[in-house]
């Protein structure tokens, strides 16, 4: 097979794609549902259609972009990411596994391969938790990880629903119709950029996911009491920002404290009320992210701010009121898919390493219905979620090379 990465036109779309932002460049902002998305996915399924691909959307908006297969009933190979972006971030995240996999499947049709399963390219709906407070919204309903009730109950930060947004964003059919059944997938590969520091600091071009790391993720909301900044006493002062400021340095020590360097804990959203300079904060909204490879230990961190919220509440006399929006367990690969990965990096005589995700992605629910595995490529500095995120187009080809080798072997 002679698969040859056109690395100019993939570089050239991954541009393109990044100019359908709300940010001014080079930050992108690419919030689901939002005119701006819309027309990016569009912009993208245009690209998929002109390779010959068949295009469909589910109703929570996941889009399947998908190259029949010899074999018409076989299971299908999946591939792809998500093009949603969070504000102010780059032009990497989960682009690079949409339009490498399209630029993989497009390399496979081109050296005339002619796969027995199906190979799917999907561009999952919501991946970013930026709209609705949990992140893969579209992966999580697809897999059957996320009820359709319990994803119509989320909204967004102007009170509408799941429901509301798809449907004037032009998404008909029911969510119920969304999940997909067990044995609809073969397998599932993710291309994705690191968003860490390893693969550069390893001089690795290439990272296999042996396993991805147990996201959770909380609102706490303090509840303190305002007033005026000069009158009111330092002793008479309930004020939730400084309790706020306590339990974000516990969480911050909890997490140092587990003793792995898997354990990460983040304060990500701090709003304060009523955000007036002389005026003592009444209400602060604290959004809280942990991440660790063992669940344990995520729940020894989550614990920990638990028993911080019931000291900061009695010490400082404020309210603390806790909402979890998601604890998920950890994925593993599938051995066969990161064998194949790495047949296909040694095939090149590309070195790789076997690493963890500490980022989720959608194949953290992807492997709730079918094997999975991710190939990395580096980032540059390990930086992601800023707008300075980078991944050279030798390194993004070299991804969808090994994408594309490691599909054909799924697919033959
Ligand atoms: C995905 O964007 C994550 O936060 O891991
Ligand atoms: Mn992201
Ligand atoms: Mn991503």
């Amino acid at each position: 097979m002679n698969l040859t990465i056109d690395e100019r036109r993939l570089a050239d779309e991954i541009e393109t794609l990044a100019t359908f932002s709300d940010a001014e460049a080079p930050a992108v902002t690419r919030v689901v549902f939002t005119p701006t998305e819309r027309k990016a996915r569009a912009w993208v399924k245009d690209r998929c259609k002109s390779a010959g691909l068949i295009l469909r959307d589910d109703a929570i908006g996941n889009t399947f972009a998908r190259w029949e297969g010899t074999r018409r009933n076989a299971p299908a190979v999946g591939t792809g990411s998500h093009i949603d972006a969070i504000p102010n971030a780059g032009k990497y995240d989960g682009v690079v596994g949409v339009l490498g996999g399209l630029e993989a499947i497009r390399a496979l049709q081109r050296s005339e391969f002619l796969p027995k399963h199906a190979i799917e390219l999907l561009i999952f709906a919501c991946e970013e938790p930026t709209r609705f407070g949990i992140g893969c919204l579209g992966s999580r309903v697809l897999s059957g990880t996320l009820s359709p009730d319990a994803a119509k109950k989320l909204t967004d930060s102007d009170g509408r629903t799941v429901d509301q947004v798809r449907r004037s964003a032009g998404l008909e059919g029911e969510l119920e119709d969304v999940k997909l059944p067990s044995g609809y997938y073969k397998a599932f590969v993710e291309l994705h950029i690191e968003q860490g520091p390893i693969l550069e600091r390893e001089n690795k071009p290439l990272g296999v996911v042996e396993n991805i790391a147990a996201p959770a993720s909380l609102r706490l909301t303090i509840e303190g009491s305002g007033g005026h900044a000069g009158g009111t006493l330092m002793p008479d002062r309930r004020d939730a920002l400084c309790a706020a400021a306590e339990l974000i340095l516990a969480l911050e020590a909890a997490a140092k404290s587990s003793g792995a360097i898997d354990t990460v804990a983040t304060v990500g959203i701090c709003d304060v009320f009523p955000g007036a300079v002389n005026s003592i904060p009444a209400r602060v909204r604290l959004s809280a992210d942990i991440r660790d490879t063992s669940l344990e230990r995520r729940d020894g961190v989550m614990r920990a701010l638990d028993q911080a919220c019931e000291a900061t509440s009695g010490k400082r006399k404020v309210d603390v009121h806790k909402e979890l929006w998601n604890a998920d367990a950890p994925a593993q690969s599938s051995a066969e898919i990161v064998a194949a990965l790495s047949e296909a990096c040694s095939n090149h005589n590309f070195p790789c390493l076997r690493m963890t995700s500490r980022a989720y992605h959608d194949s953290l629910f992807m492997s709730r219905l079918a094997p999975v595995a991710m190939l990395f490529i580096p980032s540059k500095n390990g930086y992601s979620h800023r707008p300075d995120e980078y991944s050279s187009p030798e390194d993004i080809a070299r991804g969808a090379l090994v994408l594309a080798e490691t599909l054909a072997a799924l697919a033959k």
